[in-house]
């Protein structure tokens, strides 16, 4: 604590600093924080509580907690003068109430449902966690008087807490680079950690290269878009969420179906197929192919490259004319979870399978698989070293 930093020229408050206010501000803003409203009863049993990012942690025998209030704030004298509070963490649904125990002037209590502590301190409802405290001392701290607590009671919810940091208010997401949730081996979960991941490297990618992209999953009724990134110009003004695509004439069909059991795809292919057929034995779509055998060669390319194409064609219910290019995910059994794929004017985008961008998607989509417990088999290994001076870095 700043107790122990040895400062070779101790300061008066208000002299001059090689930094002003606002700066120290927003540097101590870096730090993140979860969010805890204060609490406290006086002697005539009127709540009080205020709203405090300072807490922490202090000593775990005895188990000890700090908090830091300015001693200019209305309540200072309140809690200089009371023998115990309450340290209520906030979920992460609770800005309003944090925002309510900000503000001065009015009765913070009111219309509010308590519950009340072992020693008549107001406990919030729907928090994270609760901490009840004797004071164990008081210390002077510049502006402010640090409130030192023993803890004597502690209960806990299973919400998520509220977070911030920067000046504003955050939610607690695990990190991609962190372990996988618990349990991922069952698909729902694999999916939405995929989901997750592939959201923020689409993002990336996205912005690097200006490309209009997309993230699509095997849904009920086949290839189905869960997300969009749009580039500066995109492609179409409408992106739609849950546009069902063709198995076999969308790139992001052929990458899924590429890596997914004949049992899941054969009946859209199947239809697909037969559809082009009907329409007088050529297919409908010049990126269809013509026979199963024709499709089986697709899928093994799909297999070799990492990458999926599909070459001129309409894009969804307009006239423009697209290229795409796209990436399966696969999960730890091998299976695609995910396509990453990237739609542009076809007058423009290049769907070749070696250019920087077809590279850093396909190195993209195999980062993320990697995650997910996916190991590379041999030849997949070679083309992953060969290229690894595409994978983007985090
Ligand atoms: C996220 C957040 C964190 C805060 N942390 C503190 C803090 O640690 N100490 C403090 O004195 N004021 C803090 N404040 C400001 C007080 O909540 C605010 O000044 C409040 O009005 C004080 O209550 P009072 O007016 O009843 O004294 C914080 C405000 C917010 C929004």
């Amino acid at each position: 604590m700043s107790a122990h930093i040895q400062d070779p020229s101790p300061r008066q408050p208000g002299t001059a600093t090689g930094f002003d206010s606002k700066e120290l501000r927003r540097a101590l803003g870096d730090f993140v924080t979860g969010v805890t409203v204060i609490t406290t009863v006086d002697a005539e049993g009127r709540f009080h509580g205020l709203t405090a990012n300072s807490f922490s942690s202090v000593s775990l025998d005895p188990p000890l907690v700090l908090w830091s209030q300015a001693i200019g704030a209305p309540s200072h004298g309140v809690f200089c003068g009371v023998e115990r509070f309450a340290i209520n963490i906030l979920a992460e649904d609770q800005i309003e109430l944090s925002n309510r125990f900000a503000s001065s002037g009015r009765d913070k209590f009111a219309g509010l449902d308590i519950d009340v502590g072992v020693d008549g301190v107001p406990l919030l409802r729907g928090c994270r966690a609760w901490l009840e405290c004797t004071v164990s001392s008081r210390l002077p701290g510049g502006d402010h008087t640090i409130h030192v607590g023993e803890v004597r009671t502690i209960r806990r919810a299973t919400r998520k807490p509220l977070v911030f940091g920067g000046g504003q208010y955050l939610v607690a997401d695990p990190h991609d680079l962190g372990s996988p949730p618990p349990g991922i081996g069952t698909s729902a979960q694999a999916q939405l950690h995929a989901v997750r991941l592939g959201t923020r490297a689409m993002a990336r990618l996205s912005k690097e290269h200006d490309e209009t992209m997309t993230l699509a999953v095997w849904g009920n009724h086949g290839p189905t878009v869960v997300a969009w990134e749009a580039s500066g110009s995109p492609v179409s003004a409408q992106l739609p969420l849950g546009l069902v695509l063709s198995v076999t004439t969308s790139a992001t069909g052929r990458a899924l179906a590429a890596h997914l059991p004949d049992a899941a795809t054969a009946r859209f292919v199947a239809a697909e197929l037969a559809l082009a057929d009907e329409r007088s034995g050529v297919p409908a779509d010049l990126n269809s192919p013509a026979t199963q055998e024709a499709w089986q060669r697709e899928l093994a390319d799909v297999r070799r490259h990492g990458l999926a194409r599909r070459t001129p064609g309409a894009f969804h219910g307009e006239q423009l004319i697209v290229n795409a290019l796209s990436a399966p995910v696969l999960d730890a059994h091998g299976q695609a979870v995910l396509a990453i794929t990237a739609v542009g004017d076809a007058s423009r985008f290049d769907v070749g399978l070696h250019t920087p961008f077809a590279q850093a998607l396909a190195a993209t989509a195999r980062d993320i698989s990697r995650r997910l417990g996916h190991v590379a088999a041999p030849e997949e290994a070679t083309h992953t070293h060969t290229h690894a001076a595409a994978v983007p870095s985090h």
